[in-house]
C-alpha cells in the first residue's frame, strides 16, 4: 500500500524537530504540553452518541484495536478510506506543533461513527463520553511488556521525554513518571469504571495475541455488528502483526516524530518479550512493587500465554 505524504506532513519533514519535552504534574498525572495544550477544547469536547473511543495506557495496543474497527466500519479499499490509521482515528487530546489539534479534526469529521484515540486516564475523560453513553473499547497490557514497548517508544519518538537508561526508565514506570501517569492507576481505573458502565469493553492484549478470532467476535458483539465469516477472516488477516508491520496504513511510518531506525513502531508484537529485557534482580523488584500497587483490584493479567 502506498500512502502519499499529505500537505499535513510535509512542513513537519521540512522542520527542525522541537526538543523533547519535559513531564509536569496535572491534576496528579504526569504529562507533557502535547497533551494538556488544548485543554480546555478537550474538556468541553461534544461527544456523539455512535462515537466509539478506544481507550488505552500507552503502548497497550492502541492501534491494533483502531485498525481492527477501522476495516470493521469502513475498510480501507475505497480510495476515500484509504489514509494513516493515525488520521482516521484521531487522538482527542493531542496538540502537537504543525498538526491540526484533535478535537478540530473530530468536530470536522463527517464520517460515522467517529472512532476516537486517548489515553487519558478514567477520570479526566471528558465528561459528554458519560453523558452521551458512548461506547468504550478499553486495551490493557500487562504491565512488564507494556513498559517494555513503551521505553523503546520513547527512545524513537522525539515527542516524547528522554527515557533515559532502562533501569531508570524501569523505576520512573514503577513510579507512574510516565506519559499519562501510572499505569497501574491507568489499568485500575478503567477496570472500577467497567464494573459500572456497562457499555464499556475491557480487552486484553494477552487474549488478542492468544485468539484474534476470539476476541474479534467479543468486540463485534459489543458493537453489534455481525460481519459475514468471509469478512471477519479477512479482517483477521489484515491486522495480523506481520500484515500490519509492512501496511504504512497501519504501521505509523508516515509519521516524521517516529525515528524507526532507532526502533520501529510495529516493533516484536509479543507477549513475554519483558524475559529479555528484566534482569532477575529487577524482575523480582518489580514483582513485589506490583503486589503492592494491585493489592485492592480484582483486574488480573498475564505475562505469559
Ligand atoms: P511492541 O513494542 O511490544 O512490539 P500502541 O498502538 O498502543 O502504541 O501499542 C503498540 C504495541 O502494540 C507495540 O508493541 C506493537 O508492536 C503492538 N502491536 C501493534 N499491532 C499489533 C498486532 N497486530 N499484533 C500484535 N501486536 C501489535
Amino acid at each position: 500500500t502506498v500512502v502519499i505524504l499529505d500537505r499535513i506532513h510535509v512542513p513537519l519533514l521540512q522542520m527542525e524537530l522541537p526538543p523533547r519535552p519535559k513531564l509536569f504534574d496535572f491534576h496528579g498525572v504526569s504529562m507533557t504540553n502535547y497533551f494538556t495544550g488544548n485543554w480546555d477544547n478537550v474538556q468541553n469536547f461534544q461527544a456523539r452518541p455512535d462515537d466509539i473511543l478506544i481507550a488505552t495506557y500507552p503502548k497497550a495496543g492502541t492501534t491494533w484495536v483502531s485498525y481492527i474497527l477501522d476495516l470493521l466500519y469502513f475498510g480501507q479499499t475505497d480510495p476515500e478510506h484509504q489514509r494513516p490509521i493515525f488520521e482516521k482515528v484521531p487522538f482527542l487530546e493531542l496538540l502537537i506543533p504543525l498538526y491540526p489539534p484533535g478535537v478540530e479534526v473530530l468536530d470536522n469529521l463527517t464520517t460515522s461513527p467517529r472512532l476516537i484515540k486517548t489515553h487519558l486516564p478514567v477520570q479526566l475523560l471528558p465528561k459528554s463520553f458519560w453523558e452521551q453513553n458512548c461506547r468504550i473499547v478499553y486495551v490493557a497490557r500487562n504491565a512488564k511488556d507494556n513498559a517494555v514497548s513503551y521505553f523503546h517508544f520513547d527512545r524513537m519518538n522525539q515527542a516524547q521525554p528522554e527515557p533515559g537508561d532502562w533501569n531508570n526508565f524501569l523505576q520512573r514506570f514503577m513510579d507512574g513518571k510516565m506519559v499519562f501517569g501510572s499505569w497501574f492507576n491507568h489499568v485500575t481505573g478503567w477496570w472500577e469504571k467497567k464494573q459500572t458502565h456497562s457499555k464499556i469493553l475491557y480487552l486484553f492484549y494477552e487474549d488478542m495475541v492468544e485468539d484474534t478470532r476470539r476476541e474479534l467476535d467479543r468486540l463485534c458483539s459489543f458493537l453489534g455488528l455481525s460481519p459475514s465469516a468471509e469478512k471477519k477472516e479477512q479482517v483477521r488477516g489484515g491486522v495480523q502483526f506481520d500484515t500490519m508491520k509492512k501496511n504504512n496504513i497501519a504501521n505509523c511510518s508516515t509519521l516524521p516524530i517516529m525515528d524507526f531506525k532507532i526502533s520501529p513502531f510495529m516493533r516484536k508484537g509479543k507477549v513475554g518479550d519483558w524475559m529479555n529485557h528484566f534482569t532477575v534482580a529487577q524482575s523480582e523488584q518489580f514483582d513485589e512493587d506490583y503486589k503492592k500497587k494491585m493489592k485492592n483490584t480484582t483486574v488480573q493479567f498475564r505475562t505469559v500465554v
